[in-house]
C-alpha cells in the first residue's frame, strides 16, 4: 500500500518549492466508463501521485461547460461538469488528497466565460445599453451599418476577436469581444460587479478547502476602455509593450484584490492559499506579477519555449533566476502542459524550441509556426532521452516545478489523430489549417495492451489512444528500473529528501560550452551534457539519480546526473 506523502501542512512557504502535478480531468482517469475522465477517476488514481512523490495537484477546469475550449469556457463557476461528477465528488477528492498530504489547486478562468453562462445569456436578452451588457464588452460595429468589427483585434484561435450578435428579430445588432473562441465572451473587469463575483468564487472554493488557483491568462483582464486599434501592421497577438489589451498596468489592482482574498485564509489550519499565474510573457515582464503583495508564483514559460541547447538553456535559467530574484519570488519551472507539444516529441525534432541569448528570446518566426514544426520528423528515442535529462535539470533548479500528466510516463504527442476526432477550436477557427492541441490531451494509458489501456473500465476514450502506448502504460513501467516512471519516482523522492533542492540558489561550475554543471548547497551537483563528448563523473561523487545508465561512470550526450558531492 502506498504511504501518505510527506505532510507539508505547517510549512507556510510550501509553494516556494512545491512540485505540482497537472491533471487534465477529461483525460486523467475515467471511473464510470463513459470515455471521459472524471473526479472519481482522479480519486481512484491518487495513489499514483503519492507514489510519484509530488506535493500538490492542479486540476484544469472541471466546471459545467459546453467544452467549446476544453472547459476553459465556464458556464457555472460554482459547480462540477456533470460528465466529471458532482460537488460532492469534488469535496471527496479534496478531502482524500489532503489525507494523502497533497495540496489541491484548481483553475480560475477570469478573462472570459462561456456563451452559455447565464449572465451572458441575460446580456444578449437585455439589449444595447443595458447594465447586463456592461458586464461584457458589447459595442456597435463600424461602417455605415455597423457591419465592421469595432476594432482590429484578433482572437487567439484565429479570426477577429469580435462576433456580431443576431437579435431576436433575426437582424444583426451589436458585437461582443472574445479574445479566444467565439463561445468565450470576455468579462468587463471595469464593472465592479465582475470583480465582486470573482471574489465570491474564490471564497466559494477556498471555503471548500482548495489550497490555491492557477489563473488562466492572468495578463488579459484589463483592456484599454477606448478599445483602440492595435496599430498598423502589428497584431495584438504579439503582446508588445504598450498594446491595448495584454499585460496592462491596471492588472495590478485585480491581482492585489485576489491576493487580499487569499490572505484572509493565511491563518487557517491549512496555511496560505496561493496563486500561480499563467501568462506567456518574458520573465522580466511576468515577474511584475509576483512582486510583494501580488500573486505568489508565475509559470516560467521562457524555459518551456527554450530550445534544447546548453547555451540557450543556460541563458534562460540565468535570465529567469535574475528576474525572479529581483522581486523575491521563486521561479516556477514548467516543461509542458495541455497547450504545448509533449516534451518527448518537441525535443525529438530538428527544431526543439526558441534560441535564447543573454537578454532573452531571439525572434525566429518559423519556430512559432506550429504546423511547420508538426511536419518535421520526430526521433522519439532522442526526444525521450532528452526529456529524461530535462526532467532532472528542471527539478534540480531553484524554485518550484510543474509536471504535466503523462510526462512522468514519457508520453509522446499524438500527431496522427484522425481529423474528425479533433476538438480544439483552433482546428475549426483556422479553416482546418492548424491542428491545435489535442495531441497532448489524449487520455492516460494506465494498464493493459489495448485501448482504453485502463483509462476506464471500457468505453471509447474521447480522443483515440495510439496502440504504441501499450509499452508506456503505468503498469508496463511500474517494475522496470530503467523506465521513465522509475526515473521520475527516484528523482522526486530524492528531491523531497535532499535539503539542497527546492527554493534557493545555484552556482555554476566552469564546464565548457556544451555542458551545464552547477552545485547547490549542501553537497548537491547536477551535470547535463548537451554535446557529443561524454563527461566523466568525478570519482569522489556519488550518483543520486542518472537519466541514463547510473553505472556508466559518465554522462553521455543528452543525459543528466544528480550527484552527492
Ligand atoms: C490558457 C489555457 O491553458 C488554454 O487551454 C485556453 O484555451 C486559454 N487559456 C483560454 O482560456
Amino acid at each position: 500500500m502506498t504511504s501518505p506523502a510527506k505532510s507539508q501542512e505547517r510549512n507556510p512557504d510550501w509553494w516556494r518549492s512545491a512540485v505540482v502535478f497537472q491533471i487534465y480531468p477529461r483525460s486523467f482517469a475515467d471511473h464510470n466508463g463513459d470515455g471521459t475522465g472524471d473526479v472519481r477517476g482522479i480519486i481512484d488514481r491518487l495513489p499514483h501521485l503519492v507514489d510519484l512523490g509530488v506535493d500538490a495537484v492542479w486540476v484544469s477546469p472541471w466546471y459545467p461547460s459546453p467544452l467549446a475550449d476544453g472547459g476553459y469556457d465556464v458556464s457555472d463557476y460554482r459547480d462540477i461538469h456533470p460528465d466529471f461528477g458532482t460537488l460532492a465528488d469534488a469535496d471527496a477528492f479534496i478531502a482524500r488528497a489532503h489525507e494523502f498530504g497533497l495540496r489541491v489547486l484548481i483553475d480560475l478562468v477570469p478573462n472570459h466565460c462561456s456563451d452559455e453562462h447565464p449572465w451572458f445569456q441575460a446580456a444578449l436578452a437585455a439589449g444595447p445599453g443595458s447594465p447586463e451588457r456592461d458586464l461584457f464588452w458589447f459595442r456597435d460595429g463600424r461602417g455605415d451599418n455597423g457591419e465592421l468589427p469595432p476594432n482590429d483585434w484578433q482572437a487567439m484561435f484565429g479570426g477577429p476577436a469580435w462576433e456580431r450578435v443576431i437579435g431576436a428579430d433575426g437582424r444583426p445588432e451589436q458585437w461582443y469581444l472574445h479574445l479566444f473562441d467565439v463561445r468565450q465572451p470576455d468579462w468587463n473587469w471595469a464593472n465592479p460587479r465582475v470583480a465582486d463575483e470573482f471574489d465570491d468564487i474564490l471564497r466559494f472554493w477556498f471555503d471548500r478547502g482548495i489550497d490555491g488557483f492557477r489563473i488562466d491568462v492572468a495578463d488579459s483582464m484589463a483592456k484599454d476602455p477606448e478599445l483602440p486599434n492595435v496599430a498598423d501592421g502589428v497584431s495584438n497577438l504579439s503582446k508588445h509593450v504598450g498594446n491595448p489589451l495584454w499585460d496592462r498596468p491596471d492588472l495590478e489592482t485585480i491581482h492585489r484584490r485576489w491576493r487580499g482574498v487569499a490572505d484572509e485564509y493565511a491563518e487557517s489550519a491549512r496555511g496560505p492559499r496561493v496563486f500561480v499565474s499563467e501568462a506567456y510573457l518574458p520573465s522580466d515582464r511576468v515577474t511584475n506579477y509576483v512582486t510583494q503583495g501580488r500573486l505568489h508564483t508565475t509559470f516560467n514559460f521562457d524555459a518551456l519555449l527554450c530550445e534544447w541547447t546548453a547555451e540557450s538553456q543556460r541563458n534562460v535559467i540565468d535570465l529567469s533566476l535574475r528576474s525572479h530574484r529581483a522581486v523575491g519570488a521563486p521561479c516556477t519551472w514548467v516543461l509542458a502542459n495541455h497547450d504545448n507539444v509533449r516534451v518527448a516529441t518537441r525535443y525529438g525534432k530538428a527544431i526543439t524550441g526558441m534560441p535564447y541569448g543573454p537578454d532573452g528570446v531571439e525572434p525566429d518566426a518559423r519556430r512559432h509556426d506550429d504546423e511547420y514544426l508538426r511536419a518535421l520528423p520526430t526521433d522519439l528515442e532522442l526526444g525521450r532521452r532528452r526529456a529524461r535529462a530535462a526532467a532532472l535539470l528542471e527539478l534540480a533548479l531553484p524554485g518550484g516545478a510543474y509536471v504535466y500528466q503523462g510526462d512522468e510516463l514519457g508520453l509522446d504527442e499524438v500527431e496522427d489523430l484522425p481529423e474528425d476526432a479533433l476538438q480544439d477550436p483552433t482546428w475549426e477557427r483556422s479553416g482546418h489549417t492548424v491542428h491545435g492541441r489535442d495531441g497532448c490531451r489524449v487520455p492516460i494509458p494506465w494498464s493493459g495492451t489495448e485501448s482504453p489501456f485502463g483509462f476506464g473500465p471500457g468505453g471509447e476514450p474521447w480522443l483515440p489512444m495510439p496502440e504504441r502506448w501499450a509499452a508506456h502504460t503505468v503498469e508496463a513501467q511500474e517494475n522496470d528500473p530503467t523506465s521513465f516512471l522509475a526515473l521520475y519516482r527516484a528523482t522526486l523522492t530524492e528531491r523531497r529528501r535532499n535539503r539542497a533542492l527546492g527554493d534557493g540558489s545555484l552556482t555554476w561550475l566552469d564546464s565548457g560550452p556544451e555542458v551545464l554543471d552547477f552545485v547547490r548547497e549542501p553537497g548537491f551537483r547536477c551535470i547535463v551534457n548537451f554535446g557529443p563528448d561524454a563527461v566523466p563523473i568525478p570519482e569522489d561523487a556519488a550518483v543520486l539519480v542518472h537519466s541514463g545508465d547510473p553505472n556508466s561512470g559518465r554522462v553521455e550526450q543528452d543525459e543528466a546526473v544528480w550527484l552527492s558531492v
